[in-house]
Parts: structure tokens; sequence; C-alpha cells
């Protein structure tokens, strides 16, 4: 049996996220669905939220669309404004338009240029508000068009590589990236 289940222990969950265009909204919307299922759980567009107001959660899920390499503003602002040492544990995600998944070193590299400040920002503001910090999923989102220009002028190298990645990328968040939100709540809900 389920170790929560076993316990009785029933959490207050909040999931709140900033999403443009849906990808990030429907990692939420999974996220939520899961932990629905043995807790009282809040779906909330970040603006709809206040710093404050996080304290009055056991466990809050925050995501964010990735902007400019880092997790998109409002979800800074909302973490920055976290007062230190708060009651509620943490746990990120975050969708982007860099591949992940492969392990050549150039994927890697991009990763790191173009999203890995999205962990790092979890990371920072846990370790300097003493956030107990529970850990981050992250997967792809096909990017709005504007955001493909972009990546084709600035990033792509060949024409292959573009027809490959945008292929690839039009396919997130896939029901697999679904799952396996949902299993990275699990995670965090075993650890909470
Ligand atoms: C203004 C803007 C900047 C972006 N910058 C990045 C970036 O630096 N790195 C990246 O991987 N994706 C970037 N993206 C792509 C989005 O992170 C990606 O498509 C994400 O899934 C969008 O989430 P949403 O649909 O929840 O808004 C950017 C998108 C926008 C609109």
């Amino acid at each position: 049996m389920h170790q929560v289940e076993r316990r009785g222990v029933r959490l207050k969950v909040l999931v709140t996220y900033y999403s443009e265009t849906g990808n990030t909204e429907k990692i939420a919307r999974a996220i939520h669905e899961e932990v629905s299922k043995e807790h009282e759980a809040h779906l909330k567009k970040i603006k709809e939220v206040t710093a404050d107001a996080l304290n009055n959660y056991e466990l809050v899920f925050l995501g964010s669309a990735c902007h400019s390499a880092d997790l998109a503003a409002p979800a800074k602002k909302i973490l920055d404004a976290v007062p230190t040492s708060p009651k509620f544990k943490l746990a990120g995600f975050f969708t982007h338009a860099t591949l992940c998944s492969g392990d050549s070193a150039r994927t890697q590299k991009l990763f790191d240029r173009w999203a890995g400040k999205c962990i790092v920002s979890f990371e920072k503001v846990s370790m300097e508000k003493r956030i107990d910090f529970k850990g981050y999923y992250h997967c792809q989102g096909v990017p709005s068009l504007p955001i493909q220009e972009f990546i084709k002028k600035e990033i792509i190298e060949s024409a292959d590589e573009w027809k490959g990645y945008i292929k690839e990328v039009r396919k997130h968040p896939s029901s697999e990236d679904v799952q396996k939100a949902k299993s990275f709540a699990r995670e965090v809900l075993s650890k909470s």
C-alpha cells in the first residue's frame, strides 16, 4: 500500500504555473490530476496567487515556461517574494523548446545554455530561502512560431538538424511526458 495512504495523511497541495501557449499548463493539469487522487489539490495560474498565500499549502508544485534560458519572469517574481523558511515544501517543473533527450555533447551543451538556469533558479532560491525543495521535472514543449524562427536562425546548424528538431519538438509535451510528470508527482508526494 502507498506510504501516504498508510499514514492516512491528506496534504493540502497547490499546483501553480505560468504558461503562455499551454505546454506548461498541460503538465500542471497532469500533476494536479495525479495529486487529486489522494490529496486536497488546487490548480491555479501564478497570477492568481501571492507569495504569502503559498504558505496556506503544505506542498507547492510551481511550474513555468522557460523564457530567455530561465524560468519566466512571473515565476521568478513569486519565488523571489517567498519569505525565508516557509511552511510549504516546493517541487518545480518547467517546459522548454530545447532538446533534452539523447546524450550527445551538443544536446547537453544546448540544454545547459538554453534551459539550465531554470534548474539553477529553483535550487538557488530554495537554498537562499531555506525552502524544503523536493526536486524538479522538465520536458520539451513545442515553441511558438517566432521562437521557432529564432531557434532556426540562431541555434540550428543545418537543414537536416532543423528537420529532425522540428519533427521531434512538435510532439511535446507527449503522452509519455505527461506520464513522467505524474510519476514525478507521486515521487514528490512519497517524500512529503
Ligand atoms: C519569449 C520566449 C522565450 C523563450 N525562451 C526559451 C529559451 O531560452 N529556451 C528554451 O528552451 N525555450 C524557450 N522558449 C520556448 C518555451 O519555453 C517553450 O515552448 C515552452 O514549452 C512554452 O511553454 P508554455 O506553452 O507553457 O508557454 C521561449 C518562449 C518564449 C515565448
